[in-house]
């Protein structure tokens, strides 16, 4: 593994299934991410982005393969351990589903700090600059609809 990586697929390989409904969705991917780097995962339906975005943020274990994050294999980590690791590095923004009705835009975004046993004042901070981030600053009070 290069120690520049923040995120390093090394042979990952995951099917759904088995016997004769055995579906091989991901063989032996490999690659890297670089602090700051944006990347776009383009492909048809079907293909694996979604299985590759949920191990990718530690949701789903590969079957095979290593998924190492800022130079810790998370496979190999404890479901605890590795709950704990998700929660305080590993964002994932969903389009449609997976906010939290009943909460504001601030409220979804103040809840993994919270949970990790932040103060109310820094869990708020820490979702403004979040959201003016990816400029969603304007919507802190909005709530889904
Ligand atoms: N829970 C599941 N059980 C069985 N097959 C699944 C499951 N989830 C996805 N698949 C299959 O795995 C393949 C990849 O799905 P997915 O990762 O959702 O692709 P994409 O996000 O690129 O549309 C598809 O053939 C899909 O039908
Ligand atoms: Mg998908």
């Amino acid at each position: 593994m290069s120690d520049s990586s923040l995120l390093e697929l090394q042979n990952v390989s995951f099917a759904y299934g088995e016997g004769e409904n055995l579906v091989s969705v991901l063989e032996n991917v490999n690659f890297s991410v670089l602090p700051g780097q944006r990347l776009a995962l383009l492909g048809r339906s079907g293909s694996g982005k979604s299985t590759l975005m949920n191990i990718l943020a530690g949701l789903l274990l590969p079957e095979q393969g290593s998924v190492v994050w800022q130079g810790t294999d998370i496979t190999r980590l404890s479901d605890a351990k590795r709950v704990a690791l998700r929660r305080q590095t590993i964002g994932v923004v969903y389009q449609f589903h997976h906010l939290l009705p009943e909460f504001s835009a601030e409220e979804n975004v103040m809840l993994p700090a919270m949970l990790s046993g932040q103060s109310v004042a820094a869990s708020t901070r820490l979702a403004h600059r979040l959201l003016e981030q990816v400029g969603l600053e304007h919507r802190v009070g909005a709530r889904t609809v």
